[in-house]
């Protein structure tokens, strides 16, 4: 696979006359991708049926012919002003009832029938006019479902396909009924059309409704995108791709991605460390200017599951951004390592967002790889060295991971819908056992969890996962390696009920959980291995094996065979502690790595980056503050 870079770049915000210079010096820096076109289409269709693609149609032919190849995106997360007039109920309607105006984007209801054919309609004319283009060498759909908080409309469109969908999912209300449990508290539904959408409700709403509410939502999304993909498909042999952004899971992305070639996704680390990371202030302080340095690395494994190996990041941070809290520059070299790390785990591709600065309008504030005066900003030169130490390195895909961890968009959605407790969080959850799991120097594959065959990992983790399907469960007695599962694991049926037997209810394991506690924040249950549950603990009633105990004696880690439940959320120390002894039973291989220490096994070589600000010395070799060291394995 060869591995190259590009950029997201925006020919309608430049004069006509730049873009030969700005294609050339996209070449000389060493770019072969360029993404253009994704939120063009008021300057695409000024006005209804008047399209103007003549200028599109030069910004390819300039940039085709200095060597580069375009990735076209649809402008459908950007619906023009003309688009309200003609349809003026279909923005999104937020859970307060209020319309998602005009005037950014995003503003659709993916509901809305007349939008959804207007979409077609200008995805259609872009298909037929560049499906044979042959600078159009890839395609991106819409841009970054999800960004913003746009799955959840709660307007009359929605409404309306909502009862479609609970009524071909029912048939009856009877069903309905049953299924949500609406005998509590009178909610008993006789048609329908009486079914609204679960805001606005005096109190809670029935989780049962929230969670169907949920899946319509995320299906709603899926069929957008599919509806655009068999379109492009018709008039293109070009590979699909979707940009997914960073920690979003109100949608089903691994739905999504089985109709797309390539999953990518958009990485703004230091945006991410302010703005979507539970972490204390210390670690905000110590990777301010690097990231987080497992989150970026969480999504490259998630995406390139979503992808079954076909991924990218399409939008790459290069600077400063203008959208978090507090936003800094990188550390010199972060730029270089952010690439390089994507790399490691199996990139085809890394595009830097954006060529130039805009001096305009809502991002004036983000930085491009050049300033707004087309000066070179400090990701220039970055971004050229990685293009130059491309062409010395070999083409590689990635190793296959040691450990497989299940990640599931349903259990985001349960547990958001009956947290419990203010800080159970799924992707939270993940989150910690895959940072668990990268501090002992593991390669993680991240799968999805109807995965048919987990013959290739020698252990297999599953924490919070809110059902376990039929075929994971038919799967597990059959796994070669161990299954970690909890907390949380199956606790619920696919009806939002808590199923007797009670769970977790896993083949071969003798175990019920009879209570859970969530616990605030400094509340912590002691073990007796010295560490220590917090967030979450559950009682269990079993006959199996108790490797773990709480302190007063009650089952903490349990264990049949290769099965094993774990009944808390453990914090950091204790989870790597637990994971470290199971990797040891199971004979793989486990480090010790420091904080800022990450590494990844990808074609015959280890990537070890530093993601701390000062040099470190380690396994005898000094790595520079926001260094890449490569060494081959032995
Ligand atoms: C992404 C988005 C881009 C741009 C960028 C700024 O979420 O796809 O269009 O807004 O953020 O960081």
């Amino acid at each position: 696979m060869t591995r190259s870079l590009g950029v997201c770049y925006y020919p309608e915000h430049w004069p006509e006359d730049v873009w030969p210079q700005d294609a050339a010096r996209m070449t000389e820096a060493g770019l072969t991708w360029v993404r253009i076109g994704e939120f063009a289409w008021s300057r695409l269709e000024p006005a209804l049926g008047q399209p103007d693609f003549g200028w599109l149609d030069r910004a390819i032919a300039v940039l085709g012919a200095a060597g580069l190849k375009v990735v076209l995106g649809t402008p459908t997360a950007t619906p023009p002003r003309w688009m309200l007039d003609r349809h003026p109920d279909m923005l999104a309607v937020d859970a307060q009832g209020h319309p998602r105006k005009f005037g950014s984007r995003r503003h659709y209801c993916f509901s809305h029938g007349g939008y959804l054919a207007e979409c077609k309609r200008i995805v259609t004319l872009l298909a037929e006019r560049y499906g044979s283009n042959p600078h159009v060498a890839a395609w991106q759909t819409d841009n970054e479902y999800g960004c913003h908080d746009t799955i959840h409309s709660y307007s009359d469109a929605a409404r309306s396909a909502f009862r479609d969908w609970l009524a071909d999912k029912y048939q009856n209300t009877e069903a309905l009924n049953r299924a949500w449990g609406n005998v509590f508290w009178s909610m008993d539904y006789a048609h329908f059309d009486q079914i609204d959408l679960p805001n606005l409700t005096v109190t809670e709403p029935n989780p049962a409704h929230v969670m169907d509410f949920r899946r319509f939502s995320s299906d709603q999304v899926v069929a957008f995108n599919r509806a655009q993909i068999d379109i492009i498909r018709r008039h293109s042999s070009a590979p699909i791709a979707h940009n997914y952004m960073g920690r979003i899971t109100e949608f089903d992305h691994w739905a999504v991605g089985a109709d797309l070639d390539i999953a990518s996704w958009d990485s703004y680390p230091l945006g991410f460390l302010s703005d979507r990371l539970e972490a204390d202030a210390a670690h905000k302080a110590a990777f301010l200017r690097q990231g987080d340095p497992d989150f970026q690395a969480f999504h490259h494994d998630l995406y390139r599951g979503v992808g079954r190996g076909r991924w990218w990041v399409m939008e790459q941070q290069p600077g400063p951004v203008n959208w978090a809290p507090y936003n800094p520059a990188p550390l010199p070299g972060m730029v270089r390592l952010w690439t390089w790390e994507a790399f490691a785990h199996g990139a085809e591709a890394v595009c830097y967002f954006r060529w130039r600065q805009a001096p305009f309008a809502q991002e004036q504030m983000h930085a491009g790889l050049l300033r707004p005066d087309s000066g070179p900003a400090p990701g220039l030169a970055e971004a050229a060295q990685v293009a130059r130490e491309l062409t010395d390195a070999p083409e590689q895909g990635c190793a296959p991971g040691d450990v497989a961890l299940v990640f599931d968009y349903e259990s985001a959605w349960a547990w958001t819908t009956q947290p419990q407790g203010a800080d159970f969080d799924y992707f939270r959850l993940c989150f910690a056992w895959y940072r668990a799991l990268r501090r002992l120097g593991l390669n993680i594959d991240i799968i999805p969890p109807d995965t048919k065959d987990l013959a290739p990992w020698r252990l297999v983790l599953a924490p919070g996962l809110f059902t376990l399907s039929d075929r994971l469960r038919a799967e597990l007695p059959s796994c070669p390696g161990a299954v970690v599962l909890g907390p949380r694991a199956n606790a619920r049926t696919r009806d939002f009920a808590i199923p007797v037997p009670l769970p977790p209810d896993l083949p071969g394991l003798d175990a019920r959980v009879t209570r859970v506690q969530s616990l605030p924040p400094g509340a912590a249950e002691m073990l007796d291995n010295g560490g220590r549950f917090v967030h979450w603990v559950e009682d269990i009633e079993t006959t199996a094996e108790t490797p773990i105990k709480r302190r007063d004696g009650s089952p903490a880690l349990i264990r049949h065979g290769a099965m094993q439940y774990l009944a808390g959320w453990p914090d950091d120390t204790t989870l790597a502690d637990i994971l470290r002894n199971i990797c040891t039973e199971q004979g793989i291989a486990t480090l010790d790595l420091p904080p800022q220490l990450r590494l990844r096994d990808s074609g015959g070589r280890r990537y070890i980056f530093n993601h701390g600000a000062e040099a470190i010395t380690w396994q005898g070799r000094s790595i520079a503050p926001a260094g890449v060291d490569i060494r081959a394995i032995d």
